[in-house]
C-alpha cells in the first residue's frame, strides 16, 4: 500500500468514524474540557438568550441583557450541567441530501490538494493570519501593521488563506465553511446546515426561478443545496478562484440553475445589474467586509423591491467588555480561529442595514437557548483527533511533513470558541432578517 493511499484510508476512517462519535457513548469531559465547561471558571449562563422571532415588522432589540463580568453569573455547576445536557446520540434527519457532495471523494481530493502545496503557498497561508490580530475599526493599527495599501494587502491575504482553508475544512464536516446555528440538537453539523439553509429558503420566500445572490458563497455548496430545495437561480461571488472552480465543476456535474462571479466585495460597485435579485442571504462572510454600510448600499442596490435579505454572522453579544483582560484574551485566540477580522455589534449591524434603507424584520441568535457550543464542540473534538493522527502520520513520513504546522494553525484555539460561546460574548449564529422596502 503506498503512502499515500494509507492516509488516505486513515482520514475517511477519521471522518466516517466522526459522524457516529455519540452514538451510544455518553460524551465524557476531558481535563482542558473540563477547565472550558467552568471547573475553573464561572460563566454568564444564568442570563440565557433564548431564540426570539417576532412578526414581520417588528424589531427585536439585540440579544437580552447578559452580565458583562462573568464572575458574577452563574455558578461552575450551572456549565457543567449544561455539558452534561448536551446531545449524547446523532440522529438521522429526514432531508434531501441530493445537492451534498460526497464525503470520501471530498476528502480524498482535498488531502491531494493540500499534498501538493507549495512551500510558498504554505508561506502565504501563515503569514496570512496576520489580518485576523487586525480589526477593521482600527484604521491606525491596519496601516502600522500592514502599511498605507493595507487593502491589497488584506486582499492577498484573504486568497492566500481561503484557498488553502477550504481543502482543511473540507478533510472535516466543515466543507460549507460554517459551524451552522443549533436548529436541532440531535443533528449532524451538516444536517445542522442543511436545516438552517432551507429554513433560510423559505423566510426569504425563494420560489422556483428567482434570482438569489450569495454573498462570499465558499465552494458553491450552500447555493446549490437552496437551488436544489426551491428551484431558484443562485449567483454566488466569491474572492477565491479555487472555491470557484470548485463551485462551478459541483453545480455542473448536477445540472443546476448556478453562476458564480469572482470578485472582492471590498472592492465596489459589485459586477450586477440594480434591482436585479428577488432574495439575497450570505453567511459569515461580513467580518471581512471593511466597510458594511458602503456593502449593504450596494446590495441593497441590486435587490429588487420587496426582497428579503438574511444574514447568518459572527457578532459580539452584550456581555463582552473589552476593557476584560479574560474577555480580550478570548477574543484575540478566537478571532484567527474563526478568520474573522471585523467584530460588529447587533447593532452595529442594524444601523448599517438601516442606513442603507433596509427595514429589519427579525434579530436573533438563531441557535436553540443561543448556544452553539453543541456543535463547536463536536468540529473541535474531531479536528483534534484528525491532529493527532496527522501528526502520527507525519512522523512516520506517511505523510508530508507540512501537514504538521498546517493541522496544528488549523485547531488551535478550538477550546477559547467554545468557552467564549458558553459564556454568551460572541457568537457566529446571529441572525438578521430584512426587507427592501416596496417603494
Ligand atoms: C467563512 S467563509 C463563509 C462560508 C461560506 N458562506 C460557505 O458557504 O462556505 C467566508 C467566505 O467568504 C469569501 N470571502 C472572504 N472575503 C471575501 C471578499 N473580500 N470578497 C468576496 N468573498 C470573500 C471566502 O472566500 C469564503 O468563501
Amino acid at each position: 500500500m503506498s503512502k499515500a493511499y494509507a492516509a488516505q484510508n486513515l482520514w475517511t476512517s477519521v471522518s466516517l468514524t466522526s459522524s457516529w462519535q455519540y452514538i451510544g457513548n455518553k460524551p465524557r469531559l476531558r481535563g482542558s474540557e473540563c477547565e472550558s465547561y467552568g471547573c475553573e471558571h464561572k460563566f454568564a449562563m444564568s442570563a440565557r438568550s433564548s431564540p426570539m422571532s417576532v412578526q414581520p415588522g417588528v424589531l427585536v432589540s439585540a440579544a437580552p441583557a447578559i452580565h458583562s463580568n462573568s464572575s458574577d453569573s452563574a455558578s461552575s455547576s450551572d456549565s457543567i450541567s449544561q455539558a452534561k445536557n448536551a446531545p449524547k446520540t446523532i440522529q438521522p434527519v429526514d432531508l434531501d441530501r441530493s445537492a451534498s457532495p460526497g464525503r470520501i471523494k471530498t476528502i480524498r481530493n482535498s488531502y491531494r490538494v493540500l499534498k501538493h502545496l507549495t512551500p510558498k503557498q504554505l508561506q502565504d497561508f501563515m503569514n496570512s493570519y496576520v489580518i485576523y490580530g487586525l480589526d477593521w475599526e482600527n484604521e491606525a493599527q491596519m496601516i502600522a501593521t500592514l502599511g498605507p495599501d493595507y487593502s491589497t494587502v488584506v486582499h492577498d491575504c484573504l486568497i492566500s488563506y481561503y484557498s488553502v482553508l477550504n481543502h482543511l475544512c473540507a478533510l472535516g464536516e466543515v466543507e460549507k465553511m460554517y459551524i451552522p446555528p443549533v436548529m436541532n440538537t440531535r443533528a449532524s453539523i451538516l444536517d445542522n446546515q442543511l436545516l438552517y439553509e432551507e429554513f433560510v429558503a423559505r423566510e426569504i420566500g425563494l420560489k422556483s426561478g428567482d434570482r438569489v445572490l450569495d454573498l462570499g458563497c465558499g465552494r458553491g455548496r450552500v447555493a446549490a443545496h437552496m437551488s436544489k430545495y426551491t428551484g431558484a437561480r443562485v449567483t454566488g461571488l466569491n474572492i477565491d478562484a479555487d472555491q470557484l472552480a470548485s463551485a462551478r465543476s459541483f453545480a455542473a456535474k448536477r445540472r443546476l440553475p448556478l453562476e458564480f462571479i469572482q470578485q472582492d466585495f471590498n472592492v465596489l460597485p459589485l459586477k450586477l445589474e440594480s434591482s436585479s435579485f428577488d432574495a439575497f442571504y450570505q453567511i459569515q462572510a461580513l467580518s471581512l467586509c471593511k466597510d458594511l454600510p458602503a456593502t449593504f448600499r450596494e446590495i441593497y442596490r441590486v435587490m429588487k423591491p420587496g426582497a428579503k435579505l438574511s444574514l447568518l454572522d459572527w457578532v459580539s453579544l452584550p456581555a463582552y467588555d473589552p476593557e476584560n483582560s479574560e474577555h480580550a484574551e478570548l477574543m484575540r485566540r478566537v478571532k484567527p480561529l474563526i478568520g474573522a477580522v471585523g467584530t460588529p455589534t447587533v447593532e452595529k449591524l442594524h444601523s448599517a442595514l438601516q442606513d442603507a434603507g433596509f427595514h429589519v424584520v427579525k434579530s436573533n441568535n438563531q441557535s436553540i437557548d443561543g448556544l452553539q457550543a453543541p456543535l463547536i464542540e463536536r468540529a473541535d473534538g474531531y479536528f483534534r483527533r484528525l491532529q493527532s493522527l496527522v501528526l502520527a502520520l507525519v512522523k512516520l513520513h506517511i505523510l508530508p511533513p507540512h501537514f504538521k504546522p498546517l493541522m496544528l494553525r488549523l485547531t488551535q484555539d478550538g477550546q477559547a470558541f467554545i468557552q467564549a460561546d458558553r459564556m454568551r460574548l460572541i457568537t457566529t449564529s446571529y441572525h438578521i432578517l430584512a426587507e427592501k422596502p416596496q417603494v
